[in-house]
């Protein structure tokens, strides 16, 4: 299996905010291409800044990941310029965020068509390359919400539930090949996403941190990402229940 500590170009979705902005800064460095797409320029643009402030060469791309046509572009011409060594299809949406400012008026719908969809349209146009190529890594966002249909959020566990099954299932389709699939299971993080939830949401943790551990587990070419640890165990526990 070939070492996955320095991917050349990464690819994320979903780069403007949250886990996704900090995740492109944990990887900015000197000698590294940074592919960054979300709907919002602004906001990607300031993450752009930050990145390049850190060596890394940076682009930034308009993209809504449920625009399956326009995500096969921008991926192949983001793999034309540089091969893609490393995609995280990150982009989500809770009942909270989806259309910041207008909280409460997010159909299941659009979860899926964002959370399922959008991985789908992330995931495809990349995965064909590598294959073709026999390298590379692809990251899916998944989240402990994976494991248990909690009743506040049917449509969002269902969306990530949806999501780590198709990780874990290319995981076993392509287990001869040298591209590695991985399945990223964050507990809860410091986000807008957090920050739309009106409950107690244990061991709740920072962005960088969750960066951080996700680099770790990219760079050791993990299957699954799953963390923090007691809450992960915790949740295994209860869906066996
Ligand atoms: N926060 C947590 O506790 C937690 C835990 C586990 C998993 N996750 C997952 O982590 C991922 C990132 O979430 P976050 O917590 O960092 O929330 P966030 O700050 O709201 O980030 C979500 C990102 O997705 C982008 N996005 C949303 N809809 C999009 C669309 N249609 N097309 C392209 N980009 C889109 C947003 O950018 P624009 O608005 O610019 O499009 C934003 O950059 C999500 O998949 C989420 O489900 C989060």
């Amino acid at each position: 299996m070939p070492p996955f500590d320095n991917p050349r170009h990464v690819l994320i979705t979903g780069a403007s905010s949250g886990i996704g902005a900090a995740l492109a800064v944990a990887l900015a460095a000197p000698d590294r291409r940074l592919s960054l797409g979300g709907r919002d320029i602004t906001r990607l643009d300031a993450v752009a800044v930050a990145c390049r402030a850190k060596g890394a060469l940076c682009e930034t791309h308009q993209a809504d990941v449920t625009d399956k046509e326009s995500m096969a572009t921008w991926l192949g011409d983001a793999d034309a310029e540089q091969a893609l060594d490393l995609v995280i299809a990150n982009a989500g949406i809770s009942g909270g965020t989806g259309k910041r400012g207008n909280a409460t008026d997010v159909s299941d719908g659009e979860i899926f068509a964002t959370n399922v969809d959008g991985v789908v349209n992330s995931v495809e146009p990349a995965l064909a390359r590598m294959l073709a190529r026999n390298a590379g890594q692809i990251a899916i966002m998944s989240s402990l919400a994976s494991f248990r249909a909690f009743g506040r959020s049917p449509a969002y566990c269902a969306s990530k539930a949806a999501v780590r099954f198709y990780g874990e299932g290319l995981q076993r389709a392509h287990r001869d090949s040298d591209v590695k699939i991985g399945v990223i299971c964050p507990g809860f993080v410091r986000s807008p996403i957090t920050d739309a939830n009106d409950f107690y949401m244990p061991m709740l943790m920072d962005t960088d941190h969750a960066a951080r551990r996700i680099v770790r587990g990219l760079a050791a070419g993990k299957s699954r990402i799953a963390f923090p640890l007691p809450l992960y165990l915790g949740i295994r526990m209860l869906s066996l229940i």
